[in-house]
């Protein structure tokens, strides 16, 4: 008898620009956690889910079109964080629409509370969710979300 083999499904994270700067950029609004503290914590979560998180960061729009294009077939679930592109980017927002896989948006901070250039969101007509002003812990509630969603794993022989 063969031994079956479950494959964790598998969950992207997309950190947009200058989220690199995380821990020592604007700490008063996003906090002291860098981007490796972040990811790292996505990591040790998805062990406990059975959720392989891989994670990838651009300060770059075509850059991140391209990771999302690749994304789909390869991934599970997408939670993105585009930052400034948020506000501006159709090319990411028709990205992440050609998808059929949940996408959760998250944002460090109440993007509501801040300048009006940010109350805007172009990707929230075709984002599964968004999760808003909670610092870093927003990306962890993110991923058990996406975790409730997936559908469990297929063993394989
Ligand atoms: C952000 C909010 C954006 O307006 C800003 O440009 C960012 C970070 C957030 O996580 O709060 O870079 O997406």
């Amino acid at each position: 008898m063969t031994a079956a083999a479950t494959s964790h499904p598998r969950v992207l994270v997309i950190h947009g620009p200058n989220l690199n700067l995380l821990g020592s950029r604007e700490p008063h609004i996003y906090g002291r956690q860098t981007l490796e503290d972040i990811n790292a914590s996505l990591t040790a979560l998805g062990l406990r889910l059975e959720v392989s998180v891989d994670a990838f960061q651009s300060n770059h729009e075509g850059a991140i079109v391209d990771r999302i294009q690749q994304a789909a077939g390869a991934y599970a679930g997408i939670i993105i964080n585009a930052a400034a592109y948020t506000h501006t980017s159709v090319a990411i927002r028709d990205a992440l629409a050609a998808l059929s896989i949940p996408v959760i948006e998250v944002h460090l901070s109440n993007i509501h509370q801040r300048e009006p250039f940010r109350h805007a969101s172009l990707m929230a007509a075709v984002v599964t969710g968004q999760i808003l002003g909670l610092g870093a812990a927003g990306y962890r509630l993110a991923l058990r979300a996406l975790a409730e969603m997936i559908p469990a794993p297929v063993a394989v022989a």
